[in-house]
């Protein structure tokens, strides 16, 4: 079904771009927008709906940009202002969206409030735009309470006051590098505001929020519980809403303020909430009436290759969602996670902690995880809602497990004390041509080194081949663009096929059926097979495929 135009977001397939890795236009190793420009007809022909951009602000670069110096401008390896404003206009030409990032949980230690809340006195405003404490212990010496740093170590830091003596500490969830910001400070909830018209003004449809569910803060601060504090923390189970810093009932309040910026545009602007809660009904808060219009689907992208679990966590995300007025999401990657070619290769295919590398032990059959993706992907386009698709999945590209330690860059690789390698692996920039430097990626090298198989995987190759995974996403957007089931609206379960075996139904004329079991087994009753994961025998569905029938 496809809703209204001002509700856009119900049904789009959305790309992520992570821009350092995308596509090279300037020659220096780093995507940049001059990349993205140049691989929009690209985006425009795979058939996406919006495009998703990391962040590109000026920034240190410490956590690939989510470390934001200046929420205002372009960093120089990017592009500049007057490019992001071609950009935008050249993706609206071509009926794409605009989706930025927006990291308003932290700034970066070089942003300007920083400079000025260390160049301040404790208690002064300037301070309270972070998160500033003295010390515990007689001389201060013990930082404010005992949490961590999300990527490991400790998560406050000391400074040196003006008059060269040890001051207060100030609280940084993730790297060292990235303060977290007071918002329970007006000037801050405005500011954020003001940065929200900036973009909107420029043309953007909307935002990912970054971090959506950790900007409230427990103004006392205790200490939390921990069950494991190596090589990165995990804390114990925390009543509802009530957590130190996680999902806490408070942080609604700035969602609503945001909503009302989103809704006085014409057309209203979007948002998707980056927010790793314990449930569905807790997400759902994030999308009640007032709120956000729509919230990465985690719990989906956690589940294990298994029929029951998935179709577990698709009834809830949708008996959850829907009276909340929400479209649900579907999402099986992105950048902070083991792509899923690697993760259903292995025997454990769920994801038990997103900061676990790899995201479970033992050794990937990239074969099995290859076709598993496939039927996933076939899944999640007939699913109702809309889905997220992280560029180089419609490649199938695999994790890169073996990146030489010289080349990480995650600050999780550093913070873990070197005992977790991180997110890199996911982040390797795209192959776009069989050979040359970089594969295509851009004139010269590229940040973080491509595999020698990388070729095999190349937008090249795959455009001209009709099995190759960029083919069956290509064609799978084509269908769902077409055809009136897909996309908003609801499923019914068809139940014959087994408990291995996921098989639905969509109004009018359409069904999806996945096996995730071992033996072949029927496809439900249909005039046509409209498209398969797999080239498909006698009416069967084999093990790990999946097919989309006109009924
Ligand atoms: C989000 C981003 C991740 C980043 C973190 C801190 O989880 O997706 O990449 O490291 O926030 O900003």
């Amino acid at each position: 079904m496809t809703p209204a135009a001002d509700q856009w977001w119900r049904s789009a397939v959305i790309y992520q771009v992570y821009i350092r890795s995308f596509a090279d236009g300037t020659g220096d190793g780093v995507g940049d927008i001059a990349g993205i420009r140049s691989r929009l007809p690209y985006l425009q022909e795979l058939g996406v709906d919006a495009l998703w951009i990391t962040p590109w602000y000026p920034s240190p670069m410490n956590d690939g940009g989510y470390d934001v110096a200046d929420y205002r401008d372009i960093a120089p390896e990017f592009g500049t202002l007057a490019l992001a404003d071609a950009l935008i206009r050249e993706a609206h030409e071509r009926r794409l969206r605009v989706l930025i990032d927006i990291v308003a949980n932290h700034t970066s230690h070089r942003h300007r409030w920083f400079a000025q809340a260390l160049a301040a006195l404790p208690g002064s405003p300037e301070r309270d735009r972070y998160i500033f404490r003295p010390g515990r212990g007689p001389d201060g010496n013990e930082p404010p309470n005992n949490w961590l740093s999300l990527f490991g170590g400790p998560g406050w830091t000391r400074v040196t006051e003006r008059d060269g003596s040890l001051g207060e500490w100030y609280l940084h969830l993730f790297d060292v590098t990235q303060p977290d910001l007071n918002w329970q400070n007006s000037e801050v909830r405005a500011e954020f505001l003001d940065i929200l018209r900036f973009w909107f003004d420029r043309g953007i449809d909307g935002f990912r929020i970054d971090v959506a569910h950790g900007l409230a803060k427990d103004p006392a601060l205790p200490d939390l519980d921990y069950i494991r504090t190596s090589p990165y923390p995990i804390h114990a189970p925390y009543p509802r809403g009530n957590h130190p810093f996680d999902d806490r009932d408070e942080v609604h309040e700035i969602y609503r303020e945001w909503r009302a910026v989103a809704d006085s545009y014409v057309p209203p602007r979007a948002f998707v909430a980056e927010a790793w809660v314990d449930s569905a009904e807790r997400l759902a808060r994030y999308v009640w009436p007032g709120q956000l219009h729509s919230a990465f689907n985690f719990d989906y992208l956690r589940s294990p290759w298994n029929a029951s679990e998935l179709r577990k966590t698709i009834d809830v995300s949708l008996d959850v969602l829907n009276p909340a007025g929400a479209a649900t999401t579907w999402v099986l990657s992105n950048h902070d996670v083991e792509r899923h070619v690697t993760r259903y290769g292995r025997e454990v295919t769920a994801i038990p902690s997103v900061r676990e590398r790899p995201a479970a032990p033992g050794p990937s059959d990239i074969a099995l995880g290859t076709r598993r993706a496939r039927a996933a992907a076939l899944l999640m386009l007939a699913l109702p809602g809309s889905a997220y698709v992280y560029q180089g999945e419609e490649l199938g590209l695999p994790e890169v497990l073996d990146l030489p330690e010289s080349a990480l860059r995650d600050p999780i690789w550093k913070r873990s004390g070197h005992r977790v390698r991180g997110r890199d692996g996911c982040r390797v920039p795209l192959p776009w041509t069989r050979r040359g430097p970089s594969h295509g990626f851009g004139v010269n090298g590229s940040w973080l080194p491509q595999p020698p198989y990388w070729s095999d995987y190349a937008v090249q190759g795959q455009r001209e081949d009709p099995r190759s995974m960029l083919s069956l996403y290509r064609e799978a957007l084509r269908l769902r663009r077409d055809l009136p089931a897909l996309g908003d609206g609801s499923l019914r379960w068809l139940t014959d096929g087994g408990p291995d075996v996921l098989a639905f139904a969509r109004e009018p004329e359409f069904a999806c059926a996945v096996n995730l079991g071992e033996t072949f087994v029927a496809l439900p009753e249909h005039s046509r097979v409209l498209l398969s994961s797999v080239p498909l025998v006698d009416n069967t569905l084999p093990p790990d495929a999946a097919a989309w029938l006109a009924t």
